[in-house]
């Protein structure tokens, strides 16, 4: 069986964004693929967090993977943090990163545009999130658009590492969903949906209730022409939310376009939320089962053992490779 690995930030609120990217792809895929999906809370604090809602955001984001359809007999569910192998192994690829390719990164420039100051973390982010990748010698890593940038970085480091030292790590693939692998704001359709956005209305939280949905969908930016067809150049707030009900509701868009032939933005609107509000009802039900449950704990607990386990032999082998330490089995 191929090996999956993929992590996402426990930085905020849990969008509609990273689900349609990122987790419904994490759950038709455990099947196939041995799966190890990580909260990566470590660069989470590349920038500044309150650490009772870092706390809450961790539980919460577990408990979320549980709900989607993460199922961690078949699976690997842990928190970065309580493997420290991670921050070792992102030790060792910050020492093969150069500082310009770092700085040529696109989240990076976009973090860290118009702040005075920048933590240096948020620079070396994309090492630790090659290690990340490195450790269980991933064959496949499924994300969002947004990431493929560092994946190309993860790539080139791998193979630079395996060129200077010791051929140890496996070259990942990128797997990006051909559908939704960019969802959009809301209030800005040229911008992505993002859980950082100060404007709350901009994305759909996993966790919004039905009135919220149905708010922020209605307040959603289309235009003026009142016809529902999908023209990403011409109509992007329109294509944007016709993308969000074919993925979410199994329907081709064309099929979508006729249903809708005739009608206004407001019966379109209102269709849409009943699609988002009937995918997210189930998974929220699961979800507060689920954090008042012990169920969570055990799962990361085995999941955090079984990682460790893994990621504890690439480390030997790294610093092997690097020759630090002494010479061990
Ligand atoms: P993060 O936490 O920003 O996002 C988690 C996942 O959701 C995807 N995503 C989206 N997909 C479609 N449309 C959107 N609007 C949207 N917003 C987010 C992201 O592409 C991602 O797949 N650096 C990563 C976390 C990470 C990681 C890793 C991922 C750390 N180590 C190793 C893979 C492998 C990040 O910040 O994702």
């Amino acid at each position: 069986m191929k090996t999956i690995f993929s992590g996402i930030q426990p930085s905020g609120m849990i969008t509609l964004g990273n689900y349609i990217g990122a987790m419904k792809q994490f759950v038709e895929l455990q099947n196939e693929y041995n799966c190890y999906f990580c909260i990566v809370d470590q660069h989470a604090i590349t920038v500044p967090q309150d650490r009772l809602e870092l706390r809450k955001n961790i539980r919460s984001l577990a408990a979320l993977y549980l709900a989607v359809g993460i199922d961690p007999e078949r699976s690997t569910l842990f928190i970065q943090s309580e493997v420290p192998a991670h921050a070792q192994a992102g030790w060792m690829m910050q020492c093969v990163s150069y500082i310009g390719e770092l700085e040529r990164m696109t989240q990076f420039k976009d973090k860290s545009e118009g702040k005075d100051a920048v933590s240096s973390g948020l620079l070396t982010y994309p090492p630790l999130m090659a290690a990340d990748i490195l450790l269980y010698s991933t064959d496949l890593v499924p994300v969002g658009e947004d990431q493929k940038q560092h994946l190309e970085l993860t790539r080139d480091l791998a193979e630079r590492f395996n060129k200077k030292y010791n051929e140890i790590f496996t070259i990942p693939n990128v797997r990006i969903a051909k559908v939704g692998a960019r969802v959009m704001s809301l209030q800005d359709p040229l911008k992505k949906m993002s859980k950082s956005d100060p404007n709350k209305k901009s994305f759909i939280s996993l966790l919004d209730d039905p009135k919220q949905i149905e708010k922020k969908i209605k307040s959603a930016v289309t235009d003026s022409e009142g016809i529902v067809k999908y023209d990403k150049e011409n109509k992007p707030g329109v294509s944007n939310l016709l993308s969000m009900y074919s993925i979410l509701s199994g329907k081709p868009v064309d099929d979508i376009e006729k249903e809708y032939e005739g009608m206004g933005y407001g019966d379109f609107k209102a269709g849409l939320s009943d699609v988002v509000i009937n995918t997210i009802k189930p998974i929220q039900d699961k979800y507060y089962e689920l954090m008042e449950s012990e169920e969570l704990d055990k799962v990361l607990d085995q999941g955090s053992e079984k990682a460790r386990t893994v990621a504890n032999k690439m480390v030997k082998k790294m610093e092997n490779a690097m020759g630090l330490g002494r010479k061990r089995k």
